[in-house]
């Protein structure tokens, strides 16, 4: 396909999106519906889209109008390409710019790519970083890769992956957490990654597990595991630690078993998690506004009603663990959201309704740190008296 046919492409995908199709579906439904197209292509297209998600407002404001083809002429406008010889008319390519487009003039300070009924929250949690934040998520994130020290060490994981031509540079203060700087895509289909000596995880989820108390033989529980990254993080880091993964959702575990044998590592599956763990991890489910620049579909859909039942779970996921740490015991609180009510104001409400808990430590990870938005509050259960 020519750039122009790719452009024209990402207009149809992304008038799909804005009238409410979930950005992979859209783009799936254009992979099946375009059996012409290379995976160079497809790959291609992708970064298109997601590119204008995640610069949304400002691409529409330069473009002048949001739609898909707003967006790409925004988007054309942004990275200085020529608008006449993309928007020719010719072959596969869109039409020409119309008086009115052509003569579109954009304000002249671009929107902050902020949900407007989030801003406040947004500059509330983030303070004078709010807009340097707001402006790294519009850029694309970088692949981290976890290194599985109980087969390997991050040298030989690096020479491993090196050898398939995908190049790694490690984060200094946590040399198991690689980023990968050439040759991305070739992760997934490499022996490295393939034999278990890696696993795809953002840098700040890996600095979060790292600080957690961990010792040889304790219980540990994933309560909310999903695809298990934390329980298999941890299990990495301490293989004698007995690691138990729970979710409301079976389904949502399906791929555990095969990424725990993947990695050589032991986990345990347990659908009513009962007795007293050294410590329990709750990877609540949240807005995900850490991850916008992952999922930046994501920060346009979500609601003022959908934050709030997610504030409800997390509260309610909160409260359901308490019963199950011995008394001593370590509880690990994480999202990946930057949203004060669901990190601290959701552990300060916690603390008040069960104040045998003592708060450790909290990390709030942003992108300007290199990884995703994350945040990890450690609190401790004391004994109860009486
Ligand atoms: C953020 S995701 C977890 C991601 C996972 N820890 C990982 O690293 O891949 C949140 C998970 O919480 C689960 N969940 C939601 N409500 C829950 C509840 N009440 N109890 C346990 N798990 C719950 C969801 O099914 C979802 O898989």
């Amino acid at each position: 396909m020519t750039p122009a046919a790719r452009i024209a492409a990402a207009i149809g995908v992304l008038d799909d999106i804005l009238v409410g199709a979930p950005a992979e579906q859209a783009l799936l439904r254009w992979s099946r519906a375009s059996r012409f197209a290379g995976s160079g292509d497809r790959a291609a297209l992708r970064d298109l889209v997601f590119g204008a998600l995640r610069q949304r407002d400002s691409l529409a404001a330069l473009g002048g109008g949001l739609s898909g083809r707003g967006l790409m002429i925004g988007h054309a406008r942004a990275q200085g390409l020529r608008l006449s010889q993309l928007f020719t008319g010719e072959g596969h390519a869109p039409a020409p710019l119309t008086a009115a487009e052509d003569a579109h003039v954009p304000p002249q300070t671009l929107p902050d790519d902020l949900p407007d009924w989030l801003r406040p929250a947004w500059h509330q949690a983030l303070g004078d970083d709010a807009p340097t934040v707001a402006q790294a998520m519009t850029a694309r994130a970088p692949v981290w890769l976890r290194v599985n020290l109980s087969r390997t060490d991050p040298r030989a994981a690096a020479a491993a992956l090196q050898a398939a031509g995908i190049q790694t540079q490690p984060w200094p203060a946590l040399p198991s957490a690689l980023c990968v700087t050439a040759n991305e895509r070739a992760v997934a289909r490499s022996a490295a990654y393939r034999d278990g000596l890696v696993e795809l995880q953002d840098l700040s989820p890996q600095l979060a597990c790292a600080r957690l108390p961990l010792s040889e033989g304790d219980r540990v529980l994933d309560f909310c595991a999903g695809g298990g990254g934390k329980a298999l993080a941890l299990a990495s880091r301490q293989p004698n630690a007995r690691v138990v993964a729970h979710d409301r959702s079976a389904p949502r575990m399906a791929d555990l078993p095969a990424r725990a044998a993947r990695a050589g590592l032991r986990i345990a599956i347990d659908a009513r998690p009962a007795g007293s763990f050294d410590l329990v991890v709750t990877d609540v489910p949240c807005s995900g506004s850490g991850t916008w620049r992952r999922t930046p579909d994501a920060k346009w859909r979500l609601t003022p009603a959908q934050l709030s039942e997610l504030l409800a779970v997390q509260g309610q996921i909160l409260d359901q663990v308490v019963p199950l740490l011995r008394p001593g015991g370590h509880l690990a609180y994480m999202t990946c959201s930057v949203l004060s009510a669901e990190n601290d104001d959701q552990i300060a409400a916690f603390c008040q309704r069960h104040p045998h808990f003592t708060l450790v430590e909290r990390n709030l990870w942003t992108p300007l740190e290199a990884s995703d938005g994350f945040y990890m509050a450690l609190l401790r259960a004391e004994a109860q008296s009486g």
